[in-house]
């Protein structure tokens, strides 16, 4: 059988239609410089044991520098954060210019304003292709901005419309569910 042949353009085109966050990936170099790309490829992977997944490019200049570390923070992009997006997401010099920050107990830079962060040491890395394939698992993590996210779709960034929003019908159930707690209010 032969290899079908997808075509980048295609390829782009279709995966564009499914919406993600945004998150910005930091980490901290061995010469104390932080270091931090705009990823959307973020997910939550497991719940026991906690951990999450990224996937950097093979050319990332950022993911060598976590590797050597050995740990990350997802930053979670509020809705009024394209800006910083815009800069992790480029091969600017100096991507902290200007950027408030603190460190998270692993050394990696905490965003501020950013809705949400995971603390993580990096469990496995495995080969995705043109990317990586990076498993975390969760050391520390707070959400301390409930606001609304940045979104990427269609190769734009977006928002949500909360009012637009709807509950999940009764009776579906969420026990499988990795983002939002069952019976619960998280935050
Ligand atoms: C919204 C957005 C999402 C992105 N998602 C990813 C991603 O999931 N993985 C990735 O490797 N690069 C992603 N990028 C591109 C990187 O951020 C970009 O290549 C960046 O220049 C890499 O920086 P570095 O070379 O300093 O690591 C994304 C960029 C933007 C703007």
């Amino acid at each position: 059988m032969t290899t079908p042949v997808i075509e980048a353009h295609d390829f782009r085109t279709a995966l564009g239609h499914f919406c993600t966050g945004v998150t910005v990936v930091t980490g901290m170099g061995g010469d104390d410089v932080p270091v931090g790309f705009a990823c959307q490829s973020f997910s939550a992977l497991s719940l026991d044991p906690p951990l999450v997944l990224f996937c950097p490019g093979n050319t990332s200049r950022a993911w060598p520098v976590i590797q050597q570390a050995g740990s990350f923070v997802v930053n979670l992009l509020a809705e009024d954060q394209r800006d910083l997006s815009t800069t992790f997401g480029s091969r600017t010099a100096d991507k902290f210019a200007g950027v408030s920050w603190r460190a998270a107990e692993s050394g990696a830079p905490i965003l501020e304003g950013a809705l949400g962060w995971i603390d993580c040491t990096i469990e496995a890395v495995h080969d995705g292709g043109d990317h990586r394939i990076v498993v975390g698992r969760v050391t520390t993590l707070g959400a301390p901005r409930p606001d609304r996210p940045l979104l990427f779709y269609r190769g734009r960034y977006t928002g949500t419309f909360p009012e637009r929003g709807e509950a999940i019908p009764a009776g579906l159930s969420l026990d499988a569910f990795l983002t939002w707690p069952v019976g619960d209010d998280w935050l």
